[in-house]
Formats: C-alpha cells, structure tokens, sequence
C-alpha cells in the first residue's frame, strides 16, 4: 500500500525521536522515518533499549516500529525518497569564535542543509523542529533556494514544546502547535500541508499559525519565561531563607492569583535542561546584536539568578557541615536535570558535583536512569566518586544526602533506616523540597530544605 505521506526527520535525539513516534503512532498510514549521522543512536531506537528514557514511549515506538516507523543512517537516501523533511539536529551554544558562550553554533545545522539540497530532485518541504535563533529559517531558505537544480523548496518554522519526562503527552495533547510560515500563497500551501498531519490528533483550534520570524522567536520567548519562573521563585527563596519565611506557602498564596497560575513555581537548586539556558543565552544574543543592551541585560538577570543559586546550595552545605567538606562522603539523590528522564544536559547535579569535589569531598551518586550520562559528564575528574543504583547501599556511610533531583523514588524510602546507616550527626539538603522536612527532622537528621528554615538538633 503506498502512505498517504512519506515523512523524515533529520536528528533522532529527544525531540525527533519522540515527535516521529507519535506521529507514526496518531498516523499509521503515514510513512515515517527517521535518520541520524549516530550509527550507535539508530541501533538503539532500532532494539528492546531506547537510546532515551520517557515514560511511554517503549509502547508506542515498538508497536509503529517497522509497520510505518523506521530509523536509519541512510540521510542520503531519506532525503531522496522523502518530500516533507523535519529537520531537529542539534544546536548547542558555541564554544568558539564570534558569540562564544552565547550565540547557537549552527554549523551541523548548516551541514544539514546543504546535505538536503545535494540530494533532493523534487520540491520539498522543510520543517525546522530545532529551536534557532530568529531568522535562521532564512538562512536556510537562502542556502536552499540559490542551487542550480531549479527545486523548489518551502521552509516553515515548527518549533517543538514538549518537556522531557512528559513528551509523549504533550505531543499527544499540546498546548499548541505552532506553525510559521511565508505569509505567501505558496507559504501557506506548504503550511496547510503540516496543518493536515496535526489535525489528524490535534483540536484545529490549537494549531497557531504565523510568520516565520514570529514563530522562531516565540519559541525563545516561551523558555525564557518559564526559565525567568524559576529564577523568580528561587531568587524569592533566598530571601525565604533569611527571614524564615516559608517558599512553599508564598508559592501558593502567589500561584493562587488567576494571572499568575500555580505552575510552574516550584524552587529548585536551579533549572537545567538543553534549552533553558542556551535559549535564554540566544535571546540576549539577539537582544545585543540589535543593542537592545537593557532588554540584554534583564533576560541575563535570569541565568545570573540560576547560578546563584546553585553556589548557594553548595555554599549552604559547606556552611551547615561546619565548614569542611574534606574527606566528608556525600550522596547526591539523583543526576538527571529532573524525574522521568535520564537526561543530564546542564543538570545542576554537575555544577553541584564539581563544586563539592573541589571542595575534597567524596560522591555518590545515585538515580534510576541518569548513571551512564553521569559518568560521562564527571570523566576525567570522578577518582572520589562512585556510582550506585540502589538508594539504600548508595547512603551508607555518608555523611549528607544531597536532593538533586525531584523522583518520585526519593518520596518512598525508609529514612529511618536511611538515617541508621549514615554517619551522625547526618544531614539532608533538599533541593527539590520532595520529602516530609518535619519526619526527616523527628527520625534526627539536620535538615536543609530550600527556601525554609532549617530543622537542626544544635
Ligand atoms: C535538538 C536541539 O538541541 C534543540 O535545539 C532543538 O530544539 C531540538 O533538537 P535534542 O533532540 O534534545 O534537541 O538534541 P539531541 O538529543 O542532541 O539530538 C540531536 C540529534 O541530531 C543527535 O542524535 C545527532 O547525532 C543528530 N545529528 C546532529 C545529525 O543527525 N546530523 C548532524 O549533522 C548533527
Ligand atoms: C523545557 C520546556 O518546558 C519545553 O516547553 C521546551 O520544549 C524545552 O524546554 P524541559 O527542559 O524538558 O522543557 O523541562 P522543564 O520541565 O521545563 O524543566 C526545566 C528545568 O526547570 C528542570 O531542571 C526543572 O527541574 C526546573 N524546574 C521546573 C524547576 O526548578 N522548578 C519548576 O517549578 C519547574
């Protein structure tokens, strides 16, 4: 039987790997597939062991895999056979050059590019799924269009909300789906065309379309201000912790107001993620670039906040263990930048670590998915650390259990016999503010929540 349409995506990480499954699984006479330069990743997403953790997706990908879902190496030939192209490789920060540490390196996606005009015979459109700074759907138009093969190419601005830990059911049930394209006959034939795939699942009112420009940006502008939430309630927990306020209360008296809302207000040792920080970090880009150095600088007040507040959190622990950490062992609960995900990408837990190694003490850390990327992110400088899956063998014998990361896990365990294994006088930094502070403090740990005042037995 031949599709109905034939679909890639270029880049099988956390957002094309999840954003193909499910459209493979809402659409099953659709053909999708997706490519990767990674040989290692493709082999993953083709056995039993995902190359990602996200709570649903094993199902789903299984059961499209192979009927309508494939994945390979073969990009060449992907491009070839294939006339609607996503295009979600990565865009890290640059570390390099012109805007290092700050502007997006685009130089895969560039690559990318020029890949796809190298090897398309026929009109094709191009999805930009990877979240770029504005204008750089221009740029790929403008590497697109001056070839010498007279194919017609339409690019559109896609950008993917999903978060990690919930990505299959914020792409089965998005807030919205955002579509920037030319405001031209032939830029909204091309959008029509993605419209159709998503109202196969989803409600057509949630399907915004726009400008490209407008669509990119609103992008940056979406994580800047769920970033800049954090950072609000985080900078109002350091205030918490001096006048022994109580952050969890001021959240929901705030988060109570309509025009507020309530989400989104929980404070944390800081945010981390692959995108909070370099998008913020592209928007103050763009803001610079165009001197808009106030509007700069107000965006860079919310990174500025974040890392405050992760010093804080390992100056704090310095502060309660009577200011040495020295041959003092620690046990992080959890690695991943936050529950659901073994993703490590700016996880705090690896600032955290590397302060706390520099400061000679000893680590374990433990969590249920984020190991292998932990020992990645700490190679090289992990001769003090160790790393335990089980919670109860990983805390015996430390001196502090630091609370990195919110899994649910953490909620459940017997901190009595926690507390007995552990040497006295122990202490709990909690910097999700996940555990019963009052219990931990009655079994007779110290206990340091964020954004409270701390329960100590001195
Ligand atoms: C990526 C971008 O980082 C992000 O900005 C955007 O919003 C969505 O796409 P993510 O899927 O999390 O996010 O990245 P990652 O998991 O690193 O996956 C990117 C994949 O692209 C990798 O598997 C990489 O091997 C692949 N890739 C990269 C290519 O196939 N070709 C390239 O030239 C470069
Ligand atoms: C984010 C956006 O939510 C998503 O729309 C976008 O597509 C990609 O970036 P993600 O980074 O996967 O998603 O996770 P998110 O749930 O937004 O959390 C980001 C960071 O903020 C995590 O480290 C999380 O622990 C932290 N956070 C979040 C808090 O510290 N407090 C909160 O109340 C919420």
């Amino acid at each position: 039987m031949t599709p109905e349409k034939k679909i890639l995506c270029i880049g099988a990480g956390y957002v094309g790997g999840p954003t193909m499954a499910v459209i493979a699984h809402k659409c099953p006479d659709y053909q999708v597939t997706v490519v990767d330069i990674n040989p290692e990743r493709i082999d993953q997403w083709n056995s039993d062991s995902l190359p990602i953790f996200e709570p649903g997706l094993d199902p789903i990908v299984k059961r499209a895999r192979g009927r309508n879902l494939f994945f390979s190496t073969d990009i060449e030939k992907g491009i070839r056979e294939n006339d609607i192209i996503f295009v979600s490789v990565n865009t890290p920060t640059k570390t390099f050059g012109v805007g290092s540490g700050m502007a997006a390196d685009l130089q895969y996606w560039e690559k990318t590019a020029r890949q796809i005009l190298e090897h398309s015979d026929a009109p094709k459109i191009i999805i930009e799924k990877s979240t770029l700074p504005v204008k750089t759907a221009q740029a790929m138009e403008r590497i697109l269009t001056t070839n010498h093969k007279k194919v017609r190419f339409d690019v559109l601005s896609n950008p993917e909300f999903l978060a990690e830990g919930t990505a299959v059911r914020d792409l089965e049930k998005p807030d919205r789906v955002l579509i920037g394209a030319h405001r031209t006959p032939e830029g909204k034939k091309a959008q029509d065309v993605l419209v159709d795939i998503y109202t196969r699942w989803v409600p057509r009112d949630r399907i915004l379309t726009c400008d490209i420009w407008s669509s990119e940006l609103s992008k940056l502008v979406s994580n800047a201000f769920l970033a800049q939430r954090v950072s609000s309630i985080n900078a109002v927990s350091a205030l918490c912790e001096k006048t022994d306020a109580d952050i969890t209360q001021v959240a929901r008296a705030v988060g109570m107001d309509g025009r507020i809302g309530n989400r989104f207000l929980n404070a944390s040792v800081g945010f981390g993620g692959s995108c909070f920080q370099k998008d913020i970090l592209n928007l103050v880009y763009l803001c610079r670039h165009y001197g808009l150095h106030e509007a700069a600088d107000y965006w860079e007040g919310v990174i500025r906040i974040n890392d405050h507040q992760k010093n804080r959190f390992v100056f704090n622990m310095l502060n309660a263990m009577f200011n040495t950490l020295a041959n003092k062992k620690i046990c992080m609960f959890g690695f991943a930048f936050k529950a659901d995900t073994g993703d490590t990408r700016e996880s705090p837990a690896i600032f955290i670590s590397k302060k706390l190694l520099e400061e000679k003490a000893a680590l374990v850390i433990t969590d249920p998915k984020a190991l292998p990327n932990a020992r990645i992110d700490l190679r090289g400088i992990d001769q003090n650390v160790r790393y335990v899956e089980d919670p109860y063998e990983a805390v015996a014998g430390t001196h502090a259990i630091a609370v990195l990361t919110e899994w649910g896990l953490y909620r459940t365990l017997d901190y009595q016999k926690i507390f007995d294994a552990m040497v006295q006088p122990a202490f709990i930094f909690d910097g999700r503010n996940i555990l019963d502070h009052n219990a931990l403090f009655e079994i007779g740990f110290n206990v340091y929540p964020i954004g409270k005042p701390a329960l100590t037995h001195f």
